[in-house]
């Protein structure tokens, strides 16, 4: 980030953190969305019974939106307000953006907010981490987030750039794969229903969020999904060289025991077999990421949850901006020393780490 005269920056951060909290409410709201699909100028009422959203609560959010430029306000030639999303804003506001929406983002600093803000606070004082269970509402969040990253992404772009296009064939000849990490199964379930011919196991220690990956996934017979804790299975005997293909997207950094977790999936891993590991492009010195262009933000998230979730359990806490080399390092310490590190098609934000088996 480059630094302007001080005090003006101070004045754009306490504007733009407000404006992070509008959006997001707004995002939630699905406000965005109601304006890209009517497309024109609209007074509070109209917008009020478009939305089923009260007035004044309207009114007084879309001032933080005009003032912050987000929204167009116009008059109509009797003076009333008009406000209007432009199409260029909805382009990488809204939940029709697919990949390019960086609205849903703008939930993540509200909601580890209200999940996280007391336990991190005295997380500085005491160095303990903050339990999983204070964030309630985080998996349903992973799934939107999720819908947004591999809806388009996953299979069209991401699959066929995996070892030159090998990996394809093989899935649609029929493999074992394993998502570990998997969440409430986006990942998975897309994969599954691309690839009929292979058989799909998705892995997670939180058990709400498997029972929300299965509950998804009634209608295919080519998915299973179980509640592990990665940090246990390298000597589990029923998964010993299981799977063709093991996936962890965004997965690993989270883990209190990440070394274990990355020695489970090289027991889990069948000779020849595929590990990839998807997780935020980053350096792992502070130094590395000064010109980083979402460098607060990421490790902000990394504070209010990454990393202080990674601490329980005597864990390591890695935290998201754990970096390359660090990523590079663990890897090799769990023996996986053929690693390619690949950028993504269509995804800055993160690293393919390419684990052959
Ligand atoms: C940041 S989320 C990513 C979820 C999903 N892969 C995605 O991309 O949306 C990290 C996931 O790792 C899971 N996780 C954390 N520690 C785990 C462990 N020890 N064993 C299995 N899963 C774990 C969490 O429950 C969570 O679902």
């Amino acid at each position: 980030m480059k630094m302007e005269k001080f005090e003006d920056k101070l004045v754009t951060i306490l504007n733009y953190g407000a404006l992070n909290l509008a959006l997001g409410i707004g995002y939630k709201h699905r406000i965005f969305d109601v304006m890209e699909d009517l497309n024109r100028p609209m007074t509070i009422p109209d917008l009020a019974g478009k939305s089923g959203l009260d007035e004044r609560y309207l009114r007084e959010w879309l001032g933080i939106v005009v003032t912050g430029g987000i929204i167009e306000l116009s008059a109509d030639s009797s003076g009333e307000d008009h406000y209007f999303l432009p199409p260029s804003h909805a382009g990488v506001l809204t939940r029709k953006a697919g990949s390019n929406n960086l609205g849903v983002y703008t939930q993540e600093i509200p909601l580890l907010t209200l999940s996280a803000l007391q336990g991190v606070e005295q997380g500085f004082i005491t160095g303990e981490g903050v339990p999983f269970s204070a964030y309630p509402d985080f998996q349903a969040f992973m799934s939107e987030l999720a819908d947004a990253k591999h809806e388009q992404t996953l299979i069209q772009n991401f699959l066929p750039s995996v070892d030159g296009g090998k990996l394809i064939s093989r899935l649609e000849k029929g493999i074992r794969v394993c998502d570990l990490g998997c969440g409430q199964g986006v990942a998975l379930n897309l994969m599954a229903r691309a690839f009929p011919r292979s058989e799909f196991m998705g892995m997670d220690n939180h058990g709400e969020a498997i029972q929300r990956a299965r509950s998804s996934a009634q209608d295919l017979s080519n998915v299973n999904y179980r509640v592990l804790d990665a940090a246990r299975l390298k000597e589990d005997q029923e998964f010993r060289h299981q799977f063709e293909y093991i996936t962890a997207f965004d997965a690993i950094h989270d883990q209190s025991h990440p070394l274990q977790a990355l020695e489970s999936i090289r027991h889990m891993l069948s000779p020849g077999g595929l590990f990839s590991m998807v997780d935020i492009k980053a350096g792992s010195r502070h130094r590395d990421n000064l010109d980083h262009p979402m460098g607060p933000f990421l490790y902000t998230v990394s504070l209010m949850h990454c990393m202080p979730v990674g601490l329980n359990d005597r864990g390591r806490g890695l935290g998201m901006m754990w970096g390359k080399e660090k990523a590079l390092a663990l890897l090799a310490r769990a023996g996986f020393d053929r690693v390619e590190v690949l950028d993504i098609p269509n995804d800055g934000f993160n690293l393919h780490f390419l684990c052959r088996g």
